[in-house]
Formats: C-alpha cells, structure tokens, sequence
C-alpha cells in the first residue's frame, strides 16, 4: 500500500485509531488492569501498562522524576513513547500545547514546570479519554490545564498564541502528518518550539505491516520515516530541525509486534523490527 492509497483511506484510519483509544480509556478504569486483548504482561507504546508494571513503564519513558509522584490514574494511562516535556526544557509563564493529550500525563507534567502564570492546553480527538483526563485534572487540582476536544489536524487553538509544542506518540497517528504540522506552525508564536517523542521508521516495514490497521492504531503502520518526517517539518516552515533515534530493545519490539495481533512469522522469521522502527527525539523552531 503507497502513502497515496493510506492518504485515501484516512476516515478509516481515524475511526481505527478513535475506536482504540476510546476503548483503552473506558475499560482501563483508574487501579485496574486494561482489558487490552493482550496476552502479554509487558506494556509498550500506545498500549497500557497494568498495575505492577506501571511504574516499570514510566521509568522507562521518563527522565523526570516528578513522574513518579503521579497518581495511577495518570500513570497507567500513559501511552507515549518519550519524554517531551523533558525534552523542551519548558520555562515558568510559557503557553504549552500537547497535541493528542489523551490521559494528560504530559500535561500535568508540563503544567508544573511551566507554574501558575503558564498555561498548558491538551488536544484529543476522543471523547472517553478527553473525559479521563479532565477527571485527573480535577483530581490534581491543574488549574492551568485546559483539555479542548478537536483534531491535531484542525487545532482548535488560535493562530501564534503558543510559545511550545509538546507531543507523545501521536503524530505517527494522523493520516495527514503534512497539515498536523502546518497546524502546528500556525499556532506557534514567531520563535516558538516543537518538542515531539514519536515513532519513526528506517527502511520499509513489510507489508502486512503497512496494511494493517491495528498496525496503524498501534502507532508502527503510520510512522513516517525518519527522512521523510524531517522533510514534512521544514515544508512547514520549521527550521533547526533535529531528530534523535532511541532504539526499540529488540523484546519489546517483539511485544509490540504480537500485542497488535499480526502473524507469527514476522516473529518467528525475526524480523529485524527493533532496527527499522523506533522512537525519536525531535525539535524544531518557528522562525521569528
Ligand atoms: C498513543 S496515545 C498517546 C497519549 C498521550 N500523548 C500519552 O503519552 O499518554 C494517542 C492519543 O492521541 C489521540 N489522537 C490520535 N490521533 C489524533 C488526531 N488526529 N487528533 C487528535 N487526537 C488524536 C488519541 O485519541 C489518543 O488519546
């Protein structure tokens, strides 16, 4: 399948991915384990951690120790693939949006870095997530997060009003990377940053892969290639373009691969999957 052919099939794609994290938000109630149909304990990106791994799955993501002082309810919801907040060295007053905030670890995160006089706006396309979220917030007492419902693809933000972009495991979602990240330029302040932990490829994937549309909801069939990516940031205006790659170990690449349900011979061929996708450390600027 071309990126052309995906391009068409993009309200399949968004009513795959809606469908999954709805579920995901409304069957992992706060404490519990997450019905996800998985027979696997291990969690990996954009799939739930249960309760004795939780902790296990946020060292592994996050830099910042403040993580841990999260309730489960934050925690067990979190389903990225980095440490944005960490990586755009957020500053205290600033304007901070987190495209595709589903349980709002980010967020909260964010929130306290950037302290009463900053803001911190979350952006999710699904409703039930949407609802977890402003649920933790009144948990937490976040008076300066705000969680708007929209699509990263139409931000429901108003042009240069953000100082930083934040973004965990979801850009690889969008059926339409090129207008997310002409979304994302036009709400930027002239200066602005992008700051973005996503899952990337180098290589082609095979095709059962690219086809799948779990594959896509999962967080691998959508991911653009590392070069590619870097090209559809600049065609937006960004410049200072960096990516960094961090390897998948090769067990969890395997998890991911048998949590998305595809056929036993990618795993049983060892398919060189820890190589060929993974998650990058990504940053840019609006020019002033
Ligand atoms: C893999 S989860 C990551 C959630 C969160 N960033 C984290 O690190 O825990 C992806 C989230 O992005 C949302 N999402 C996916 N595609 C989206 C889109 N095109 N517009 C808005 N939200 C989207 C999903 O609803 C889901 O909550």
């Amino acid at each position: 399948m071309t990126t052309q052919t995906l391009q068409k099939a993009a309200p399949d794609i968004r009513s795959a991915v809606r469908e999954r994290y709805g579920n995901l938000a409304e069957q992992h109630q706060p404490g519990s384990q997450a019905d996800c149909g998985c027979s696997s304990t291990q969690s990996s990106c954009c799939s739930p951690s249960d309760d004795l791994l939780q902790l296990e799955t946020v060292a592994r993501i996050y830099d910042d120790p403040a993580a841990f002082d999260l309730p489960a309810d934050v925690t067990e919801l979190s389903l990225g693939c980095g440490d944005p907040v960490t990586l755009a060295a957020l500053e205290a007053g600033q304007t901070v949006l987190d495209l595709g905030s589903g349980g709002g670890i980010d967020c909260f995160l964010a929130a306290k870095k950037v302290g009463p006089a900053g803001k911190v706006i979350g952006v999710d396309m699904t409703p039930a997530m949407l609802e977890r979220a402003r649920a933790n917030k009144a948990k937490l007492g976040a008076d300066n997060v705000e969680f708007r419902l929209g699509e990263i693809e139409n931000l429901p933000v108003a042009d240069a009003t953000v100082d930083v972009i934040i973004s965990n495991c979801v850009i690889n979602l969008s059926p339409d990377k090129p207008q997310v990240l002409r979304e994302t330029f036009r709400v930027l302040r002239p200066g602005g940053k992008l700051a973005v932990s996503d899952i990337v490829t180098d290589g082609p994937l095979p095709q059962e892969i690219k086809t799948s549309l779990s594959a896509w909801a999962g967080c691998i069939a959508g991911a653009l290639d590392v070069q590619d990516f870097k090209a559809v940031i600049e065609a937006a205006g960004f410049v200072d373009v960096e990516m960094k790659a961090e390897y998948w170990g090769k067990e969890m690449a395997d998890e991911a691969i048998q949590q998305l349900g595809l056929s036993d011979t990618l795993i049983e061929n060892k398919y060189v999957f820890d190589k060929t996708i993974f998650s990058a450390k990504i940053t840019a600027r609006k020019p002033e």
